[in-house]
């Protein structure tokens, strides 16, 4: 089971209650969970995407789940710290690939371009699924050791 740092924009605020809730059910552990509680709080999400980020460096064996209207600039906030490989997912054979080969330690879903129930098979395919290693440690371990 995963423990996770889930958090989300102003954008997302509906997405990021869902799929703590799924999280939940599956048995799976939130340990923290960031954002505003309303839609009228607007907040920037870099600053959501610095603290999950902080979190799951921190706090090793954890994941993050970051969330905003497209997952886009979650992500490119997301990369900028260390430690941290973000992938903005849209399918199932992505979610998948994203943790078995890239390692994918923080999943960004948007809120603005994918409805709930695919939302939750994303965040469960992601959880669901182990890195690889093999060939692909080296090479995610090129990724960390380019910066950002
Ligand atoms: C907020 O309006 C929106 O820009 C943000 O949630 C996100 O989509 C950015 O990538």
């Amino acid at each position: 089971m995963a423990r996770l740092h889930i958090g989300s924009d102003h954008a997302a605020i509906e997405l990021r209650h869902e799929l703590v809730a799924a999280a939940l059910a599956a048995g799976h552990t939130v340990v923290s969970e960031l954002g505003p509680g309303d839609p009228g709080d607007s907040i920037d999400y870099p600053d959501i995407a610095a603290q999950v980020c902080e979190r799951v460096h921190s706090d090793p064996g954890t994941l993050g789940v970051l969330v905003c209207g497209t997952g886009q600039g979650m992500a490119m906030a997301a990369n900028k710290h260390a430690g941290i490989r973000a992938a903005v997912v849209l399918d199932c054979f992505s979610a998948r690939m994203a943790r078995e080969h890239n390692d994918a330690n923080v999943l960004c879903l948007g809120a603005r371009v994918v409805g709930p129930g695919l939302a939750r098979l994303l965040l469960q395919t992601f959880l669901s699924t182990q890195f690889a290693g093999g060939r692909h440690a080296r090479r995610v371990a090129k990724i960390d050791a380019s910066g950002s």
